[in-house]
């Protein structure tokens, strides 16, 4: 059988590469059964600058897309519809078995709808999240991808409670932990917080800051409003910015600019990022994935949103939700109180593993076992 990834940003690629991995040891793994297992990646070209995504290529091991579709940005429409055409191409010509997409983003929503009108199963790893914020474009997009998808792959709890209120049927649903978390493991070993540290001319304490979520730096009143407030921040400790492109123009206008104890630099590597953030005092951000990573980093985070879809990074992890109002005091607090989980207990299942469970329920289902629970 013929399993193909679609990816396209910069998410994608971490939470796809220990899935690729587990598929890869179960078909090299062939045990007599007859089972040749064979995939791909797509790559739709959403995210295309080199730090990017060739950077997260290299450094999560990914092997070469097939086919990159080169859609590039434009408004949603304009680059779903590229999406869509660029897909139902590739997608009939490859003819897969199985159609595997990630996460949240306008490839992962077009690569669903492409498939379930050609008649292509698939996969949703990460499926089930909801911030319950119909105003944030990746809940439009995860709704309708859970809805549409064959087989449910669950990084949390909660999101199999959604996805039973919603209607989905649970033999389509699986708990398998979260491959982030397992990327994240893999990476460890080469972390290098002391390097980057130095290669950024930063003292021992510092903070990190991420921003790109449209509701921070789309508006120039919001924007203003969170850049005043991690200047702020700045004068308690200093920060780097490795700043996403979008919204960069906005944010250097509304006073994001390199100075005093502020930074801004180009987004960085995964490795890179992955050091800085773990030799960080605290984290400012408004990522999804970054809420994850420092919960298992034990480092501080303070997500700038009214909500968030990964709730257990609040229960069980180092994740606060602050406004820019609030974000000033929450850092000093956090700063003062240090590293240290809520709870002690990390989420269920983020133990590196999350790959090879991935790959194991592909697999049966591809033989036609019977998945029900
Ligand atoms: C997308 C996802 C978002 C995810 C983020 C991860 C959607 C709707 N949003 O947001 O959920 O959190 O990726 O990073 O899919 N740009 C570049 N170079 C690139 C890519 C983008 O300069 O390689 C700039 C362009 O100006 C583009 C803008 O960033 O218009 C936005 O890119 P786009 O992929 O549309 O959305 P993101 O904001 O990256
Ligand atoms: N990341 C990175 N370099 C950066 C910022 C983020 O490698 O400069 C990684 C981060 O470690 C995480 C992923 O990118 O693995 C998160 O992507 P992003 O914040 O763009 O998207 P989201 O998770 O919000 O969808």
């Amino acid at each position: 059988p013929l399993v193909l990834h679609v990816l396209g940003a910069r998410p994608n690629f971490v939470k796809a590469a220990p899935v690729v991995r587990g598929l890869a040891e179960l078909g090299a793994s062939a045990d007599g059964t007859g089972f040749a297992l064979r995939q791909g990646i797509i790559h739709t070209g959403q995210h295309y600058d080199a730090l990017m995504s060739d950077v997260f290529f290299a450094d999560l091991g990914l092997p070469e897309p097939i086919a990159n579709l080169g859609v590039g940005s434009g408004t949603h429409a304009r680059q779903t519809a590229a999406l869509l055409t660029g897909l139902e191409d590739v997608i009939t010509e490859h003819r897969p078995d199985l159609v595997v997409v990630y996460g949240d983003v306008n490839s992962t929503l077009a690569a669903i709808l492409v498939c379930a009108k050609l008649g292509v199963p698939t996969a949703h790893v990460e499926a089930g999240l909801r911030s319950f914020d119909r105003t944030m474009p990746e809940e439009i997009n995860r709704v309708v991808t859970d809805a549409l998808a064959d087989i449910l792959l669950c990084t949390s709890p909660d999101a199999i409670a959604h996805l039973a209120n919603e209607g989905v049927d649970p033999r389509k649903v699986h708990f398998v932990g979260n491959p982030m978390i397992d990327s994240l493991f893999a990476a460890l070993p080469s972390l290098d917080p002391e390097r980057i540290r130095a290669r950024l001319g930063l003292p021992e304490r510092y903070a990190v800051a991420t921003l790109h979520r449209p509701g921070n730096v789309d508006d120039a009143a919001a924007a203003r409003e969170v850049v005043d407030a991690v200047r702020e921040v700045s004068e308690l400790v200093p920060i780097v910015v490795p700043l996403h492109p979008r919204g960069r123009t906005r944010l250097a206008e509304a006073g994001l600019v390199t100075g005093g104890n502020l930074t801004i630099i180009d987004p960085l590597g995964y490795l890179d990022f992955l050091s800085l953030v773990k030799g960080a005092a605290l984290v400012v951000t408004d990522s999804g994935g970054v809420q994850e990573e420092t919960t298992m980093l034990g480092v501080p985070c303070l997500t700038v949103r009214p909500n968030t879809e990964r709730p257990i990074t609040i229960t069980h992890g180092t994740n606060l939700l602050v406004t820019p109002a609030t974000l000033p005091a929450a850092a000093a607090k956090a700063l003062a109180d240090g590293a240290a989980t809520p709870t002690g207990e990390l989420p269920p299942l983020w133990d590196g593993k999350a790959g090879p469970r991935i790959a194991r329920v592909i697999a049966a289902w591809l033989r036609g076992d019977n998945l029900a629970p």
